[in-house]
């Protein structure tokens, strides 16, 4: 045999797989595409996560429309962070052109034009399904890393939400919780202090000081009601689609912090809801993160360790996250080394950084006798990527450059006129648009005050010179009380606790 029979041969073995699969292209070999060998993805392992990296403009974007196309078709819905705005035309058709045809009679894949269902979601006030989350759902390990506390303010923290949790005030905004911390400093001090221990002055303003800071980073928006339910994210339409869930981001691209949070927070929310799936023949759910270095980089090590945990565990519900990024180098080995499909379009080599950039990608592949994997790194074509994948028995297979198919939907953003289209059918437009801003601390702990501010008027009017003062005693020593706040199992609670439980390990 020849080594084009030999290359056919060997990539319609390692790509072969019994149950369904999504083809994301053809193969090539020295540059060509050969018609008889397709580069097919089992959906059983799409759960094992991936990775599609490259140079800015060799195709990523249309690499994750293209995969999101055959995942909705295969009726599993996708969530798609979307910090570019670049991504809403798969909600239209697209429109067959020259250069698309030529790139589908190389591959030997006949093309259609298709549109898929669409839910265009916001963090923030732009049009679409509002997402938020209420302070209460994000626990007090949570809350305490994305303000990156430290391990005394954190334990504040965790007093302020057993305060809370003792006393029926729930924490929905971030009001609330700003109310909270002027209440124990001032007048609910010595309340706090008999029963709970004393607090610092310096550690509660370093907190209010951290939240305002979220706040200005859009956090006033997001943290509310009516929180978003998980369920939501994993519709079908009436064709058997599934749901192309869009997270426009474009308005948070500067702000990290709120980015990595929410993130972090849908994961384990995800996490949370789904129940335990074992071996399952697709995946419930796929998640892409665009621009994944915006989370990767401003990342303490905690909340990396976070990543990577929570990375681990959620593959057992069923859903696969894949990052998408320029430079696979931007990924946290921790993570990358969950990865199992890898798609790696163009690097580019202008310093010698990008160049050992280059040699240590080459080197996390497979080795293959068809390429030389560097050179080849910096000679793929646009909308052309290395790919290795899991086969079914969770085995890599072989290493195969692949020239993509090409979406079949609009390679480019809807209008205005499109999105609001979009957003005026959506029922859960409407479901979650109402702001709701029922009694909660705030409310409660003014009424407090202002009732005790009266009860003071009064009882200074019979008994005009009795001062009070807190008794010493009650005074506890405050790491005690701080520590078995934390510690205590019923007061980790919400939607978002069960990161405190994985996260000990
Ligand atoms: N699979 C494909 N089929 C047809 N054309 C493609 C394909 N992939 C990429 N292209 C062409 O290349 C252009 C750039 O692709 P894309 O926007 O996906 O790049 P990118 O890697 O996401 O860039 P950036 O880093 O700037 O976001 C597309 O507008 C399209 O014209
Ligand atoms: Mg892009």
């Amino acid at each position: 045999m020849n080594k084009k029979d030999n290359f056919i041969q060997d990539i319609n073995n390692g790509y072969a797989s019994k149950g369904d699969n999504i083809i994301l292209g053809g193969a090539l070999l020295d540059g060509e595409a050969i018609a008889e060998a397709h580069v097919k993805i089992p959906l059983k392992t799409l759960n094992r996560h991936g990775l599609i990296a490259g140079a800015t403009g060799t195709g990523k974007t249309k690499t994750i429309q293209v995969f999101s196309e055959q995942l909705s078709n295969a009726g599993i819905p996708v969530l798609m962070m979307d910090i570019k705005g670049d991504f809403s035309g798969i909600a239209k058709e697209g429109k067959e052109e020259g250069f698309i045809t030529e790139r589908h009679a190389k591959i030997n894949i006949p093309y259609n034009v298709a549109s898929f269902p669409v839910e265009l979601m916001s963090l923030s006030k732009q049009n679409g399904v509002r997402l938020r989350a209420t302070v209460s759902e994000f626990g007090p390990v949570l809350f305490s890393r994305i303000l990156d506390l430290n391990d005394t303010q954190a334990g504040v923290v965790a007093v302020i939400f057993k305060y809370c949790d003792d006393n029926n005030m729930p924490l929905l905004d971030l009001k609330d919780i700003k109310k909270v911390i002027n209440y124990i400093t001032e007048e609910g001090k010595n309340e706090i202090s008999a029963n709970y221990g004393k607090i610092s002055t310096a550690t509660t303003g370093t907190i209010l000081r951290k939240i305002i800071e979220l706040e200005q980073q859009g956090g006033d928006l997001f943290f509310g009601e009516l929180s978003f339910e998980i369920d939501d994210l994993m519709r079908i339409d009436e064709n058997g689609k599934g749901y192309v869930n869009i997270i426009r981001l474009t308005d948070i691209q500067d702000k990290p912090k709120l980015f990595s949070t929410f993130m972090l927070s849908l994961l384990a929310e995800i996490y949370q809801q789904m129940p335990e799936k074992g071996d399952v023949s697709q995946p419930e759910l796929v998640i892409f993160i665009d621009e994944a270095h915006l989370i990767f980089n401003e990342a303490s090590k905690a909340l990396l360790e976070q990543i990577e945990t929570i990375v681990k565990l959620i593959r057992s519900k069923g859903v696969g996250i894949y990052f998408v990024t320029q430079n696979p180098m931007d990924v946290p080995s921790g993570v990358l080394a969950q990865l199992g499909l890898k798609i790696q379009h163009a690097l580019r080599a202008f310093t010698a950084n990008d160049r050992q950039a280059i040699k240590k990608t080459a080197d996390n592949y497979p080795t293959s006798q068809y390429y030389k994997t560097d050179e080849l790194l910096t000679n793929l074509g646009i909308g052309e990527a290395l790919v290795t994948a899991l086969n079914e028995k969770g085995i890599p297979t072989p290493l195969v450059a692949t020239m993509m198919r090409a979406p079949m939907s609009r390679m480019d953003v809807l209008t205005t006129d499109e999105i609001e289209a979009i957003n005026s059918k959506s029922k859960l437009v409407k479901k979650y648009a109402e702001e709701i801003d029922r009694e909660s601390a705030y409310e409660i702990l003014n009424k407090k005050i202002a009732d005790a501010v009266q009860a003071n008027a009064e009882q200074e009017q019979q008994a005009p010179t009795k001062s009070s003062k807190a008794d010493p005693s009650t005074t506890s020593v405050v790491t005690k009380s701080v520590l078995k706040v934390v510690t205590s199992a019923t007061f980790i609670r919400g939607v978002f606790g069960v990161l405190s439980k994985i996260f000990k390990k």
